[in-house]
């Protein structure tokens, strides 16, 4: 998907043709290797400069790439490595298959950003050189983030803009608050099923994962309660709004009890709120920090999601001592976020393009989900879908008792089509057969044409 996979996967191609060829043949030049793998210049070029940085072939300035003589190829003995380094914390198949796992050609079906087209492109680009000009994106912020981001972060929940804490993008966020609130070993009830990359942040700080069943109103409560029993984890990690992958939302009355549960047994509860301005059917409910005085909840806000998914841009907002001992130790993974993405934030959110943004974001999501569920009914109706998402960007969708999922997503993805495989939703075996759909990176005629080619998978 990345231009980065797209260079790899050339380099590869060229690099089982270099096996072939003698040492000192000249390859085609960039023009033509373009040409013949339908990319850009600036992708061909960074092929050949991941292939010379592995001492594969050299560039000579004006004359061309040339394949290195072989004894410029040492085979690396990197087994010490494995004895050396510890068990990986973070399972590298889950971690393979979060941000853009497919070519430039596959129907983005299973993708949790929004697409180029949906982007405040225009904005984006006129906020950005103003930002780029102003002397305050190149000198540091205070760690905690600009104050004038902070405040107005703070706007977005009842949080004073001493609560906020400026983090480059929610999966940071999640991997910070985490390893900050609970120690090694311990555990965090996740409901299930639930975002991969929450898996992988938990993983990633040494935690264990306990999950809770969730359905159409989010996490069972007296699963929880009896979970929190038998655990005595002292963290819950939820997605109240539009949870990724099934849309579901906390009911009134289910958020009223996590609070309850969250202060009976003096637990953190880490509310992901990243689908905030993703709504499609109305407003969400206000965020669970709202709600709670006491600072139990710690909530994570993100504008990689309603604005781009290179605006590494993300808040955590925490009360009382969590939230100070938050920022403070902030400091030791790093000084602060880059103050030209923090300008930027700020130019956004101030700007009257903002509210006009969102406003089309909601036509254009309400259009692509309607479109993603009149396809699956009426193209491919043995793939049932138990509710329609009200915001957010993930479709969930069940198959027939017995699909194998791995095969399906496998043969999809030769097809062309990149769709979420269920199993990676749930720490441990799935319940039933899932897939996840996203209905916001991909065209309306890109969404027809995915569910066309994955129903013509099921019936094979
Ligand atoms: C539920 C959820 N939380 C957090 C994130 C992290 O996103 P980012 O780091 O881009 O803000 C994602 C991204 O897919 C997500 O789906």
């Amino acid at each position: 998907m990345s231009n980065d996979n797209r260079a790899s996967e050339i380099a590869d191609r060229l690099r089982e043709r270099i096996v072939t060829m003698r040492a000192g043949e000249k390859l085609p030049g960039v023009r033509n290797l373009s040409a013949e793998f339908q990319a850009s210049a600036a992708t061909v070029s960074a092929a050949l400069s991941e292939l010379s940085a592995f001492g594969l072939v050299r560039a000579e300035p004006g004359r061309g790439t040339f394949v290195s003589g072989r004894e410029r190829l040492p085979e690396p003995d990197f087994s010490w490595q494995s004895q050396a380094l510890a068990g990986a914390r973070v399972d590298a198949d889950r971690a393979a298959r979060l941000g853009g796992y497919g070519t430039a050609e596959h129907i983005p079906l299973s993708w949790g950003y929004l697409a180029p087209e949906l982007l405040p492109n225009e904005e984006l680009h006129r906020i950005g050189s103003r930002a780029a000009k102003s002397g305050r994106s190149w000198m540091m912020t205070p760690h905690a983030g600009s104050p004038e981001l902070r405040r107005i972060l703070a706007s977005e929940y009842r949080a004073d803009p001493n609560d906020v804490l400026v983090v480059s993008g929610g999966q940071q966020g999640l991997v910070f608050t985490m390893r900050t609130l609970a120690e090694p070993g311990s555990t965090v009830i996740t409901e299930s099923p639930s975002y991969p990359g929450a898996i992988l942040a938990a993983q990633s700080a040494g935690l264990t994962l306990a999950s809770v069943p969730a359905d159409a109103d989010g996490i069972r409560v007296d699963r929880l309660a009896d979970e929190l029993e038998r655990t005595r984890a002292r963290v819950i990690y939820l997605q109240p709004s539009y949870a990724n992958p099934t849309g579901a939302v906390l009911s009134t009355e289910r958020r009223k009890q996590v609070l309850e549960l969250a202060a009976r047994h003096g637990v953190f509860v880490i509310e992901d709120d990243w689908a905030r301005h993703l709504d499609i059917d109305g407003r969400p409910p206000a965020a669970l920090f709202d709600d709670d005085p006491d600072g139990h909840v710690v909530s994570i806000f993100t504008l990689s999601k309603p604005a781009s998914p290179g605006l590494r841009l993300g808040a955590i907002v925490a009360r009382g001592p969590a939230g100070e001992r938050l920022r403070a130790s902030r400091t030791a993974d790093d000084l602060c976020v880059a103050p030209l993405m923090q300008e930027i934030a700020c130019g956004l959110l101030t700007s009257s393009a903002w509210p006009r943004h969102l406003k089309r974001l909601r036509t254009e999501l309400a259009t692509r989900r309607d479109t993603l569920v009149s396809a699956i009914r009426a193209i491919a109706p043995e793939i049932r879908i138990p509710s329609v998402p009200r915001g957010g960007l993930h479709l969930w969708a069940r198959l027939p008792q017995g699909s194998d999922t791995r095969e399906i997503c496998a043969a999809a993805y030769t097809a062309g089509v990149l769709v979420g495989d269920g199993r990676h939703f749930f720490t441990d075996e799935p319940p039933a057969p899932f897939l996840r759909f996203s209905y916001g990176a991909a065209t309306e005629a890109q969404i027809i044409e995915g569910v066309r080619r994955l129903d013509d998978i099921l019936e094979q």
